[in-house]
C-alpha cells in the first residue's frame, strides 16, 4: 500500500479519534459511560456543562439528591433541586447515578435522633420509597448505601448501625429495588484502593448481603486517590470484580499535595493513567465517573487544603496533562 494512502488513513483515525470524547471513546472499549459531577454550583455555568455535554456520558448529583436537600424535616419532601438535576440529564441523553440514600454524613437531625428499630425502618423505607420512586425509570444506578466503614474495618457508629445493626442495609436495598426494579443498586466506598482491612470488610459484607438475597447489582469505588498513592488499584478493582458483581469508579480524583508543580503534575497524569487501565484490564468494571470536571469547583481545595488540583482541567478550564494522559488511553 502506498505511504501517502497508509498517511491518509492514520490522519483519518487521528482526526476521529482527536473529535471523539472520553465517553465515547470508552464505550468503544465496551465500557457503560465516563461520567462526572453536576449540581447547582454548576448547572448554569456553561464553562462546566459545556464540558460536560461534550466529554462525559453520565451525571451524578454532587449534593442534592442527599437526604438533607431533599427531605430536611420528615415527610416535607423538596425536589426542586433534585429535578434540576434531572432534567438537565435527561435533556443532555446523560445517564443519571443516584447518589446517595442512607450515609451517616448529611442526615437531617429528625433522623439522627431517631432511636428505635420500627420507626428508622420505615423512615429509610419511606425516604427511599419517595424518592426513587419520583426517578423511577430515569436512574441509571443509585448508591443506596454509602461509607458504612470506618477505615479499620469496623461498622460506623451512625444512627442506622447503633438502631439497626447491619440489617439497616438489607431493608435499603430492598425498599430500592421495589420503588425502582430497573435501576441498579450499588454500595458505594471510599478507601478501597490498597489492600488492607476495609476492603476485606467491604468483601465479607458483600459476601453476606449475597447469602441474604439482598437486591445488590453494584460495588462503587469512590477512588478519592492521593498522588502517589494508586498502585494498589488495578488489584483491589479485580478483587471486588470477583465478587461477580458489576464495579464502578464511582468518584475519580487524584489530589497532589501542595505545593503544585509540573513534576507533580507529570505524575498525576501516568497515574489517571494507571487508574483508567485498571478499569478497562477488569471486564466488570462497568463505567468511571469523576468527582469534579474542573479544579476550580473542586470539593478538595475547601475540605482537605493541603491538597490541590485533582481533575482533569485547572482552574481555566484548560486542559491538563491528566487530560492528555488519559484521552490517550481511553481513545487508542
Ligand atoms: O448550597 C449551600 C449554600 O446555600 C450554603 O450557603 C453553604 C454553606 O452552608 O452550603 C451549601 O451546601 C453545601 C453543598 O456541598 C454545596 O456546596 C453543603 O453545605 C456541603 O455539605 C456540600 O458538600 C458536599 C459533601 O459531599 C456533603 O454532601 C460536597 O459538595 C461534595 O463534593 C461531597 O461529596 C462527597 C460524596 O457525596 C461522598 N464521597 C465523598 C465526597 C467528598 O466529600
Amino acid at each position: 500500500m502506498k505511504v501517502s494512502l497508509i498517511l491518509a488513513i492514520v490522519s483519518l483515525l487521528s482526526a476521529f479519534s482527536a473529535n471523539a470524547s472520553l465517553d465515547s471513546s470508552i464505550k468503544a472499549k465496551g465500557k457503560l459511560y465516563f461520567g462526572n459531577i453536576i449540581d447547582g454550583n454548576t448547572i448554569n455555568d456553561a464553562s462546566v456543562t459545556n464540558l460536560l455535554k461534550s466529554e462525559f456520558g453520565a451525571v451524578t448529583a454532587e449534593y442534592s439528591w442527599k437526604w438533607p436537600r431533599i427531605q430536611p424535616t420528615r415527610g416535607v419532601f423538596n425536589f426542586q433541586e433534585s429535578d434540576l438535576v434531572l432534567n438537565w440529564a435527561v435533556a443532555n441523553k446523560k445517564l443519571i447515578r443516584g447518589h446517595t440514600f442512607v450515609w451517616h454524613q448529611n442526615i437531617p437531625e429528625w433522623v439522627n435522633a431517631i432511636t428505635d428499630k420500627a420507626t428508622l425502618t420505615a423512615v429509610i423505607q419511606d425516604h427511599i420509597t419517595k424518592v426513587a420512586g419520583r426517578y423511577k425509570g430515569k436512574v441509571y444506578a443509585w448508591d443506596v448505601v454509602n461509607e458504612v466503614f470506618e477505615d479499620n474495618g469496623s461498622f460506623r457508629n451512625s444512627v442506622f448501625y447503633r438502631v439497626l445493626q447491619e440489617d439497616f442495609i438489607d431493608i435499603a436495598f430492598r425498599a430500592a429495588r421495589a420503588a425502582d426494579p430497573a435501576a441498579k443498586l450499588y454500595i458505594n466506598e471510599y478507601g478501597l484502593d490498597a489492600a488492607g482491612p476495609k476492603i476485606d470488610a467491604f468483601l465479607a459484607l458483600v459476601g453476606r448481603l449475597k447469602s441474604r438475597g439482598v437486591p445488590i447489582d453494584g460495588l462503587g469505588t469512590q477512588s478519592h486517590l492521593i498522588l502517589g498513592m494508586v498502585a494498589g488499584v488495578p488489584a483491589q478493582l479485580q478483587r471486588l470484580a470477583n465478587t461477580g458483581l458489576d464495579v464502578a469508579i464511582t468518584e475519580l480524583d487524584i489530589r497532589i499535595p501542595k505545593p503544585v508543580n509540573d513534576a507533580k503534575l507529570a505524575q498525576q497524569q501516568l497515574e489517571y493513567q494507571s487508574v483508567i487501565e485498571g478499569c478497562l484490564s477488569v471486564s466488570k468494571c462497568v463505567g468511571i465517573s469523576m468527582w469534579g470536571v474542573s479544579d476550580r469547583n473542586s470539593w478538595i481545595d475547601t475540605t482537605i487544603p493541603a491538597f490541590s488540583a485533582p481533575l482533569l482541567w485547572d482552574n481555566t478550564f484548560r486542559r491538563k496533562l491528566a487530560f492528555t494522559g488519559v484521552d490517550a488511553i481511553v481513545a487508542n
